[in-house]
């Protein structure tokens, strides 16, 4: 019954569309009828500027983070596992966004800070050395996850986590597809 649980508390948590909601709140606007129309924190620093990408990115990676720390703390790995998967799930098909949204970066991002720091970070530096080389967010996000179920191997073996991981980095990728067309046209938009 508490497996059910978080699995649906963690997807709701997930769902929740913070990019979408700034931009409605703050700035009158559906995100996803601007630049790349993604829901996710990328999109929301080139269309309504920094402080609010800061913003979006803080709230993503915390629902992230939230969802996967408290099962955690209370009843244990594999609780946390399950809410792991469930909270990006909820990100990318957001029950409050007809099923689609973020491509789930920042929330992977929160929910593996939660549950590994060392994989957390290695993917972090990964993720920020891709970024200042190419100036391209979806580069540096695709390295993280394609590197992900590597650094997870390493650490676990093959345990649940490494499994659950490479799930997660199925799914990032997969939503991807539309940036990975784009860099390959060289028609992928630098942040700066
Ligand atoms: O994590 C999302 C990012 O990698 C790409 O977002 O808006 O450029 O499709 P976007």
């Amino acid at each position: 019954m508490i497996y059910i649980l978080i699995a649906i508390i963690s997807y709701l948590i997930g769902s929740i569309p913070f990019s979408y909601i700034i931009g409605k709140i703050f700035f009158k606007k559906d995100i996803r009828s601007l630049g790349s129309g993604n829901p996710g924190t990328t999109n929301v620093f080139r269309n309504f500027g920094p402080l609010a990408g800061c913003f979006t990115l803080f709230l993503d990676i915390a629902k992230g983070l939230v969802a996967v720390y408290i099962p955690l703390f209370f009843y244990g790995n594999s609780f946390a596992l399950l809410a792991l998967v469930f909270v990006i799930i909820g990100h990318i098909f957001s029950i409050f966004l007809k099923f689609k949204g973020g491509k789930g970066v920042a929330t992977s991002a929160g929910a593996l800070f939660a549950y590994d720091l060392r994989v957390f970070f290695i993917l972090l530096f990964a993720f920020v050395v891709v970024f200042l080389i190419t100036r391209t967010v979806s580069k540096a996000s695709l390295t993280a996850a394609f590197l992900a179920p590597f650094i997870a191997y390493y650490f676990y073996s093959m345990h649940a986590f490494t499994i659950v991981i490479f799930i997660v980095a199925v799914f990032v990728i997969v939503e991807h597809r539309s940036n990975i067309i784009r860099i390959k046209n060289n028609e992928e938009k630098k942040m700066f």
